[in-house]
């Protein structure tokens, strides 16, 4: 089975074709953050008017580079939620449009179960059941995974993401958007014993997180010791360790509280270096083993979206002839496969 995956939640249009014998064929992302840089921030709006420009001819791009023609193409998965409503729709129109005008099944993929699957394109797949650490820039959850559609959230943000915390962190040292990788870049040069921001919510039981403090710590320190080149990377590598301890600690508990002994990372900050180093050495301590997609496959993909998609074409789920989107969306409201 042979599947075109549409990523249009955000900032990125991501398109691809996997094929379930010979994995993924191709793979195009057009990024758009040169286009919001100005404002410090995705704007909605110009985030549509781009997916429009650039959905179709990256598929043709897509196609060409997979050596593969429209009427080899099984189904269409197209991400319909969550995220930004416009966005959404562009991809959902085209990719639902497409799969009729080609006479193939569509599927609505969620954005954060395909984040979920992207380790499942690598060399090393996990095996079900596994913890999962869903970190982007719109979600931070803790969720036990014992199958596809099979997802019991164990815990999750209660104010902003971990990859919020990190861009506005950023974007107060001066950094551009978004600056989690920058800041990420900066904490390399950096003392992360040196200044002492809080763990959130690691003092208590539970498997919640709480984000939005620590950039209020963050902005007292920048508005106490300046920012000369110095401050900045020991602010950032402080800051990030804080982050990282967070997630370790709560990694650490969820794994006692369900007994597993695989964890997948996932969603933009699983790319921190950081972060990937510190949670290995927490599932060594277990006698467990960690996963993460490569690094591209971390950030927004069409890859992830058409092996979503794969999984649930595969076993006869689809999506009516509605063009729908769903901009909040519960990923435990999924059917399973
Ligand atoms: O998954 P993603 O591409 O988009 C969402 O679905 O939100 O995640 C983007 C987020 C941004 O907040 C970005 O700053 C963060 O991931 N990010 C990082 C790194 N790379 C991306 N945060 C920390 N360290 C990184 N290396
Ligand atoms: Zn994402």
């Amino acid at each position: 089975m042979r599947v075109l995956g549409i990523e249009t939640s955000c900032d990125e249009t991501g398109i691809a074709v996997y094929d379930d014998k010979l994995g993924l064929l191709s793979h195009v992302l057009y990024s758009q953050i040169p286009l919001h840089a100005d404002y410090g921030g995705v704007v909605p709006e110009l985030a549509s008017r781009d997916h429009i420009r650039k959905t179709i001819p990256l598929i043709q791009q897509a196609l060409r580079e997979a050596n593969c023609a429209a009427a080899d193409i099984d189904g269409v998965a197209y991400t319909a939620g969550p995220g930004l409503a416009g966005a959404l729709l562009v991809g959902a129109a085209i990719g639902r449009s497409l799969a009729m005008a080609w006479g193939k099944p569509a599927l609505a993929v969620h954005h954060m179960e395909g984040h979920l699957l992207a380790p499942m394109l690598e060399a090393n797949p996990p095996q079900f059941p596994f913890l999962a650490l869903l970190v982007s820039g719109g979600h931070t959850q803790l969720v036990a995974v014992e199958g596809i559609g099979r997802y019991e959230l164990l815990g999750e943000s209660i104010d902003d993401a971990a990859g919020e915390a990190f861009d506005k962190t950023a974007k107060l040292m001066g950094l551009d958007y978004p600056g989690g990788p920058l800041l990420a870049k900066l904490a390399v040069q950096g003392d992360s014993k040196k200044y002492k921001f809080p763990r959130p919510m690691t003092d208590r039981p539970g498997l919640d997180f709480s984000f939005s403090g620590l950039k209020t710590s963050a902005a007292n320190v920048i508005a106490k010791e300046g920012s000369s080149a110095q401050v900045q990377a020991d602010i950032a590598a402080s800051f990030q360790q804080a982050v990282v301890d967070t997630l370790v600690i709560k990694c650490e508990r969820a794994l006692v509280q369900t007994g597993y002994k695989r964890l997948v990372i996932a969603g933009g900050v699983s790319a921190n270096t950081s972060l990937r180093e510190q949670l290995a050495q927490l599932l060594k301590r277990h006698g467990g083993e960690v996963f993460y997609p490569r690094k591209e496959f971390c950030t927004d993909n069409g890859a992830m979206i058409a092996l979503a998609g794969y999984y649930r074409l595969a076993a006869g789920q689809q999506q009516d002839l509605t063009i729908g989107v769903t901009p909040r969306w519960p990923m435990q409201e999924l059917p399973a496969v």
